[in-house]
């Protein structure tokens, strides 16, 4: 596997490939990787011929200081990962590489920017939107692979591609777990031992509450949850939604032949974990 750091390495790099007539795949990350990341290595490598993985912590989508300090960096144990899963290209660059200058672009996703995360997180689409447009403009991917665990995120993404007309198609990749159910997630390594038994519980009151939003509606599932994460002191609710899959409008009601999603974000002590579960 070729490790570069600077973009202008890697655009040479994808011609080459491109001229074999290679079908490129790219996995952005932001690092300390687990086998979610990996699972989407996988799918890339199964997909295209050359798979393309990126590091990178871009400050631009953190709203929360400390939070961008304290996000967990692991570069060696990340390589070593990604030769193991036959990652062809590593992309690790410094900001200056990524942002030569302040990027000062600002992005309109309409609704899709106000609610949930963009709601609870303001402006970590618009830097999400940032890092991805300028790796996505360079890279010039066939596809490009992105997981469920961030569902909004995955719509910004195929918003973006609209939006500036780029070639890439964005694949939605499904949502990789531990065995007792949590997300997995590269803030998991934060939680103490304590609260990651508690953050067990966020994915099975998930399951639990899709059957009282089929049986007893949408209020009786959202006062469910919160019943239950008001119980754990370590725990606190910044939403639990039901909304319609397509388009993440807030649903009352399931409609038959339209799917829904829930979606949560919840502080486990000072981490903020967020999940979604299908509602067919
Ligand atoms: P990061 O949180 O590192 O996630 C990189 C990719 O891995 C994202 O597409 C994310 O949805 C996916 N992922 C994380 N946990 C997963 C899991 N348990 N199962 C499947 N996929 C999972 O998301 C970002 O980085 C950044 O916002 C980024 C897109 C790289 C832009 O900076």
């Amino acid at each position: 596997m070729l490790v570069v750091r600077k973009i202008k390495e890697i655009i040479t790099l994808v011609a080459e490939e491109k001229l074999k007539g290679k079908k490129i795949g790219f996995v952005p990350t932001m690092g300390a990787l687990h086998p979610g990341h990996i699972s989407l290595i996988e799918i890339s490598r199964k997909q295209t011929d050359f798979t393309i993985c990126s590091i990178f912590v871009n400050p631009t989508q953190f709203n929360n200081a400390s939070d961008l300090t304290h996000y967990p960096r692991t570069p060696e144990k990340d390589i070593e990962l990604l030769k193991s899963a036959s990652c062809d290209l590593l992309y690790m660059p410094d900001v200056n590489d990524v942002y030569p200058e302040k990027d000062v672009r600002e992005f309109d996703f309409g609704y899709l920017d106000t609610i949930l995360e963009a709601a609870h997180r303001p402006g970590h689409f618009n830097g999400v939107a940032q890092v991805v447009s300028i790796l996505l403009k360079n890279i010039q991917p066939d596809l490009a692979f992105f997981g469920s665990k961030d569902y909004q995120q995955v719509m910004i993404v195929k918003s973006l591609v609209k939006q500036l007309n780029l070639n890439t198609e964005i694949v939605a990749c499904p949502i990789l777990r531990e065995a007792d159910g949590l997300a997995m997630s590269s803030r998991n390594m934060r939680l103490t031992g304590e609260e990651r038994k508690i953050a067990a519980q966020i994915p099975k009151w998930m399951q639990e509450a899709v059957l009282i939003i089929k049986n007893e509606g949408v209020d009786a599932a959202k006062r469910f949850v919160l019943q239950k994460v008001d119980q754990v002191p370590e725990m606190k609710l910044d939403y639990y939604e039901v909304c319609e899959a397509e388009t993440l409008m807030p649903l009352k009601h399931l409609s038959p032949g339209k799917n829904a999603v829930s979606l949560i974000a919840v502080f486990v002590g000072k981490i903020r974990l967020i999940d979604n579960w299908m509602i067919n």
